[in-house]
């Protein structure tokens, strides 16, 4: 049987497509393997921003040079931006895949190892959600498959991601998603909760429902009736759940009924992702962003009244065209006002077909590195009096590996340490300006140190005796001993 490998740039949507994919060929006896000895390459790709469309073609040519007799298959976002010009220039693709054409990976894969000069493409969005599941054979038979092959491919297991939706219509003006990811279309509710039943039924209880806009969630034509805020009172009522997280909510659509959910649902987590993207109005406006800062202020006001020890964190562009020294300096406000835990900040770029990219005003590269870094500062020391607060607190963490593993499977090049977002943590210039810590604790011959997550998404690193043997995915209480730079240390109580 074939072998394959997954390389995976960009979010946590392409993340979940290539565990899928991997666990998909893996159930039709292909067998995973490094780079340099597999038969077949999967390339799942991010255009976001442009360095990471760059990245799509430089990997192209390390595999190449690495194995020049893999064949691969291109997917995601610059695979549907690109078609089939792809294998125009790079005459190892063989398959290439758009955002919903992805579901079709499978087949593609083993019509390639028959037919191995064909080429295929898959590049239609389709009407519909894309569901795979029907593709999958049910877990229980996957997990009498040899641990350390599906293992991998799942990623970390102790957490589940489960896509409700597909697509975005809202069009900011910088944004590419539109364009690679279709149209917004939801996924019925039974499949959704039929698919975190299965998680949760394999051990799982951290679920985290990802979407480009979850909060409208149900109002397109795939819609079944069940509101978002709906889907989150199913979904906290399953059995097994202990946390459940949502990517990303979009601010402008955050109803009065979704906030209600976060006082209502003790297993919805304290920590919300909510995409700011810029501080002043103008800028707001500018972006197509559709809410003010004043907005924003009330939201996250009626956020802390609803669960009172919610801590957010957001995405940021800094230099959009025509931001000013004083627009700059209305996001340093916000940052600071709403007290922001982390977030990922990104110098605006360039996207061929957005509104942003025909503005004329843009700003120099140097002035958008200068403002960066200034936003970098603050939320540095943002985040650390956020763990520092963290310090003596008695909280859950849910314990994921030892902390000396690594803790994803090499397929993967993209890793996400904190609670999801949709743009990812290697790509975020923050936090690319400091290493995440690596585990300092030493443990002795009678400890061992694992790694995990509190409630608010913290990696937290924590001291067990020996003798109290725990294993991965199970909640323990703690206490917090120490901040670290961007984890904390913590013992058993
Ligand atoms: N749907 C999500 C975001 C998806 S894109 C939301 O609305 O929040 C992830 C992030 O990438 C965005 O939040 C934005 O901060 C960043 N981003 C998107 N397009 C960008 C561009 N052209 N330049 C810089 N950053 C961009
Ligand atoms: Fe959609 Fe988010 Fe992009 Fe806006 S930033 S167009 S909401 S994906
Ligand atoms: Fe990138 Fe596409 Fe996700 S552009 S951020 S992989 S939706």
């Amino acid at each position: 049987m074939p072998s394959f490998h997954c390389i995976t740039h960009g979010c946590q949507m392409n993340v979940n497509d290539s565990a899928w994919v991997a666990r998909s060929l893996v159930l039709m006896g292909w067998h995973e393997s490094d780079m340099e000895n597999a038969d077949f390459v999967f390339l799942n790709t991010c255009s976001v921003r442009e360095k990471p469309q760059h990245r799509v073609l430089s990997t192209l040519g390390v595999i190449r040079d690495t194995n020049p007799r893999a064949k691969v298959a291109v997917a995601g976002c610059v695979a549907q931006q690109m078609g089939e010009t792809l294998w125009e220039r790079n005459a190892h693709v063989h398959i290439v895949l758009g955002s919903d054409g992805v579901a079709m990976a499978p087949r593609a894969f083993a019509r390639i190892a028959k037919h191995p000069n064909l080429r295929l493409s898959h590049l239609d969005f389709t009407d519909t959600f894309p569901d795979r599941d029907s593709q999958l054979l049910p877990f229980k038979e996957q997990e009498s498959l040899p641990t350390g092959t599906l293992g991998a491919s799942l990623k970390n297991d102790t957490r589940a991601f489960v896509n409700i939706m597909q697509g975005c219509d809202n069009y900011c003006a910088y944004c590419i998603v539109p364009y690679t990811r279709g149209p917004r279309k939801s996924r019925a509710t039974a499949s959704i909760l039929h698919e975190c039943k299965e998680w949760l039924a394999r051990g799982t209880c951290d679920i985290t429902l990802l979407g480009q806009n979850v909060n409208v969630f149900g109002e397109d034509d795939g819609g079944d009736g069940t509101s978002f805020s709906q889907l989150l009172y199913k979904v906290a009522e399953l059995d097994g759940i202990k946390r459940l997280h949502v990517v990303t909510p979009h601010p402008r659509d955050f109803s009065n009924e979704i906030v209600q959910a976060y006082g209502d649902l003790s297993v919805l987590a304290p920590r919300l992702h909510l995409p700011l993207q810029a501080g002043s109005d103008a800028i707001l406006k500018s972006m197509g962003r559709g809410y003010t800062n004043t907005h924003y202020l009330k939201l996250v006001e009626n956020l802390k009244k609803a669960k009172p020890n919610i801590a957010l964190s957001t995405d940021l562009i800094v230099g959009f065209p025509g931001e000013t020294e004083e627009d700059f300096k209305e996001t340093l406000r916000m940052v600071k006002e709403v007290n922001f835990i982390s977030s990922f900040s990104f110098a605006y770029s360039d996207r061929p077909g957005t509104r942003a990219s025909e503005m004329t005003n843009k700003i120099a590269p140097a002035l958008q590195q200068e403002r960066l870094n200034r936003l970098i500062v603050q939320q540095a020391e943002q985040e650390e009096q956020w763990l520092k607060s963290r310090e003596g607190i008695e909280t859950e963490v849910l314990l994921e590996a030892h902390s000396k593993k690594p803790k994803y499977s090499n397929i993967m090049e993209s890793h996400q340490e904190r609670p999801a977002s949709l743009i990812h943590q290697e790509n975020s210039e923050i936090t690319a300006l400091s290493n995440p810590d690596t585990n300092t604790v030493e443990p002795d011959q009678n400890n061992t140190s694992w790694q995990g997550h509190d409630s608010w998404g913290n990696t937290v690193n924590v001291i067990i005796p020996n003798h109290l043997e725990q294993k991965a995915g199970s909640i323990v209480p703690v206490r917090i001993l120490r901040a670290k730079r961007h984890s904390l240390l913590a013992e058993l109580r």
